[in-house]
């Protein structure tokens, strides 16, 4: 039995690392999607068969009332609240965790036919550190991003210091607790703690840069995951956690890169950077004459141009735009337009967010160029079309070095001879700092709902 079981479960493991391989090409995202899915269903199956569950009744009703909440949320949650659903998500991996590391510390103290050895107590103490730790920075960081909690930078006196004297207290109870198990008041001290650094850790990021802290987050669930299963001395839980623990911090090594932001910063939490020293409101604002189109005149433009590339942002996913887009995008290919996407790794409000929608409208993905691969072709474009972005396309980011997002790589749209943006109103985007860009001689605003506007843009062209 324990043959088939540990068989059972490096197939599973195999399908995890086939299904992420898959995952890297939009094409094959499906396949190994289902691929991983496919391993954890073998992985569920399995261990409900090991002979270790004695009884099923608790596993059945946490199986019906989490399925429940698991589909409701999975439905109603919009795609923009996707990075929140993944907060808390990467947080109930970290609170599992740390209930099944104290559960089994009071196992092991509690019957005798369980000893404590250094090898668990190392494995029960670090799951209880990175499980605590991650349950309450993803409840923060999931507070951050749905508004409950405040987006910006917390910082207070002697923040630094005090995490740095938090995790050293951490890591000498922790030494002490592998020496003498027994003493229950230093395990829940452990837990406590652990989870006020979990929220002193998070507290101070801002609002920018809570997507890479939510990647790291994801990444210290798995770590807690797999000492987890050290602790339960489950290899496929072993395994499982390795494979999330070291795809989320090549996401946040990714993330940090597109957004400029240093990983020391994020771990650290809210460390001083060229970003998150500057103050939203501490750039000059950015004076000058607006200039606004309507549609019949843009069609005129657009008409007379040849080489076009649409930046979609987060507007695009608020106006469920996409389709529109395509349709923009299939006249203006009908009438000899060369027309690309410029899509920035942080565009939207997820990783992908932008190819995701763009995908779901048909727009093929060879259409769809990443920041490094056409930000050179800018200056040779007529028209840059921004459709609901604005943080991605701030020229702050490259000249006020007071600015909250000054140093990260953004889109060089400015570049091109005609800058059009697609948005409602001045307001600014997710950093919440005002665009030089809207003030440019060589843009032009043109205001209203994404799908609304783009609709209207392709009626007045096929008029022309
Ligand atoms: P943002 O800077 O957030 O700007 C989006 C703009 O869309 C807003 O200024 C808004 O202006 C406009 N908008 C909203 N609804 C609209 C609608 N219905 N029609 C047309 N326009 C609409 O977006 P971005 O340029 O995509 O930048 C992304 C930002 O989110 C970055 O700061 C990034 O760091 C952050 N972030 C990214 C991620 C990831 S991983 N992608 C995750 C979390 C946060 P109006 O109100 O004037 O319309």
């Amino acid at each position: 039995m324990n043959i088939l079981i540990e068989v059972s479960y490096l197939i599973a493991s195999v399908l995890f690392i086939f299904g992420i391989k898959k995952l890297s090409s939009p094409k094959t995202a499906r396949r190994g999607n289902f691929l991983a899915a496919l391993g954890m269903l073998i992985a569920i199956v399995v261990t409900l068969l090991d002979r270790h569950v004695l009884t099923f009744e608790w596993i059945i009703i946490g199986f019906v009332v989490g399925g429940i909440i698991g589909v409701l949320m999975a439905y109603k949650t919009p795609m923009t609240g996707m990075p929140q659903m993944v907060g808390l998500l990467n947080g109930f991996g970290g609170g599992a965790s740390l209930l099944v590391a104290l559960s089994e510390y009071y196992k092991m103290k509690n019957f005798p036919m369980w000893t404590f050895n250094d090898a668990t107590n190392i494995t029960i103490v670090l799951s209880l550190i990175i499980g605590a730790v991650t349950f309450t920075g993803s409840l923060i960081a999931f507070g951050k991003l749905q508004g409950i909690v405040t987006g910006k930078v917390v910082k207070y006196p002697g923040q630094h210091p005090i995490n740095v004297v938090l995790f050293i207290s951490l890591i000498t109870a922790g030494a002490f607790f592998v020496i003498d198990p027994t003493l229950e008041a230093l395990v829940i001290s452990i837990a406590v703690v652990s989870l006020v650094l979990g929220v002193l850790l998070v507290l101070p990021i801002g609002g920018a840069d809570m997507p890479v802290a939510i990647s790291l987050l994801n990444s210290y669930s798995g770590l807690a995951a797999s000492a987890t299963g050290f602790v339960l001395q489950n290899n496929q839980l072993i395994i499982a956690g390795a494979l999330v623990g070291a795809s989320g911090i090549i996401l946040t090594i990714i993330m940090c890169k597109g957004m400029n932001r240093s990983l020391l910063n994020v771990v650290i939490g809210g460390w001083e950077s060229a970003g998150s020293t500057g103050n939203a409101n501490s750039n000059s604002s950015p004076k000058g004459e607006v200039k606004s189109v309507d549609s019949e005149e843009l069609a005129m433009i657009f008409d007379a141009a040849e080489n076009i590339i649409v930046v979609p942002g987060y507007g695009m996913a608020v106006a469920q735009a996409q389709h529109a887009v395509r349709d923009l995008v299939t006249l203006l290919e009908l009438k000899g337009k060369k027309v690309r996407f410029a899509i920035h790794p942080v565009a939207g409000r997820m990783p992908g967010h932008m190819n995701v929608l763009l995908a779901e409208a048909q727009i093929s993905y060879d259409k769809m160029l990443s920041m490094e691969e056409i930000n050179d072709d800018f200056p040779n474009t007529d028209i840059s079309l921004i459709i609901g972005a604005n943080d991605v396309v701030n020229p702050a980011a490259r000249n006020d070095k007071n600015s909250p997002i000054y140093g990260m790589p953004i889109l060089n749209v400015d570049y091109s001879k005609t800058v059009i943006i697609n948005k409602r109103s001045m307001n600014a985007g997710y950093a919440g700092i005002e665009n030089e860009l809207f003030f440019y001689p060589n843009t032009l605003m043109y205001f209203g709902d994404a799908k609304d506007a783009v609709a209207k843009l392709t009626q007045e062209l096929k008029n022309l």
